[in-house]
C-alpha cells in the first residue's frame, strides 16, 4: 500500500491549499494510498544554521526542533504533496524553512536513495485571476523533485483569495482528487 505525506504549508486551517491538499487525499485514498496530513505551522521549525560546503560533512545544528522528525516522515513515504499558496510569488517560509533543511541531509547516501525513489506532487492556491500565478509554486517543487531525483506527477491550482473559496470549484477539486489518484498508481511503477 503506498503512503503519502501532506505537507500543508498554509497557517490557514480550512483554507483553499488545504482543502485542495483534503481532495488530494480523497483521490490517493480511492486508489489504496494510505495519507498522513502535517500542518507545517503546528511545527516548530527553524531555518537551517549553517553547514559545511561539503555536503558529507553537514552536521544538522538543530535537531532539537521538529524538523528532523518529521523528515523521517518524509523519508517513509512514497508520495509527498506539497500543499503551497502562493506567497509572494514563492512558497511560503514553513515549507522552503523545512524543504531548507533537507540540505543537511543531502550528502547521506539514505536520504538520496530515499528521495530518488519519490513521487511529487503540489497543489497551489493564489489571489491573483492568472493561472500563470501558481507557476512560481509549481516550478520551484518541480525543480526539487529534478535536482532530488524524484518523480514529478503533477499539480493543480486555485485563483482565489477567500478563505475556502475552492469547495465551489468543483473542477478544481476533482482535478485534486485526480493527481491524489494519478499519484497512488505511479507509485507502483517508481
Ligand atoms: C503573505 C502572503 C503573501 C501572498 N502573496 C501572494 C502572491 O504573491 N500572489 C498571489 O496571487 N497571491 C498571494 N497571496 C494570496 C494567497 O496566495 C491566497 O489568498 C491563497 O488563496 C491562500 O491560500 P490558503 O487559503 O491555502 O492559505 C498572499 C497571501 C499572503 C498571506
Amino acid at each position: 500500500m503506498p503512503r503519502a505525506i501532506v505537507l500543508c504549508g498554509s497557517p490557514r486551517k480550512g483554507g483553499n491549499t488545504d482543502l485542495m491538499a483534503d481532495a488530494f487525499t480523497e483521490g490517493a485514498r480511492q486508489t489504496g494510498a494510505e495519507v498522513e496530513k502535517v500542518y507545517l505551522d503546528d511545527l516548530w521549525i527553524r531555518p537551517i544554521a549553517e553547514v559545511a560546503d561539503v555536503p558529507e560533512m553537514r552536521v544538522d545544528l538543530r535537531q532539537d526542533d521538529d524538523a528532523r522528525r518529521l523528515l523521517d516522515r518524509v523519508l517513509a513515504a512514497d508520495i509527498v504533496l506539497f500543499a503551497a499558496p502562493v506567497y509572494w510569488q514563492g512558497v511560503p517560509a514553513q515549507i522552503k524553512a523545512f524543504v531548507d533543511r533537507w540540505a543537511c541531509y543531502w550528502g547521506q547516501q539514505g536520504f538520496r536513495e530515499a528521495m530518488g525513489r519519490k513521487v511529487f506532487a503540489v497543489v497551489t492556491a493564489h489571489a491573483s485571476p492568472e493561472a500563470q500565478e501558481g507557476d512560481w509554486v509549481i516550478n520551484q517543487v518541480r525543480a526539487w523533485a529534478d535536482f532530488l531525483g524524484a518523480r514529478f506527477v503533477g499539480s493543480a491550482r486555485f485563483g482565489g483569495c477567500e478563505k475556502g473559496a475552492v469547495a465551489r470549484s468543483k473542477d478544481v477539486l476533482e482535478q485534486c482528487r485526480e493527481l491524489g489518484r494519478e499519484a497512488s498508481r505511479v507509485t507502483a511503477e517508481v
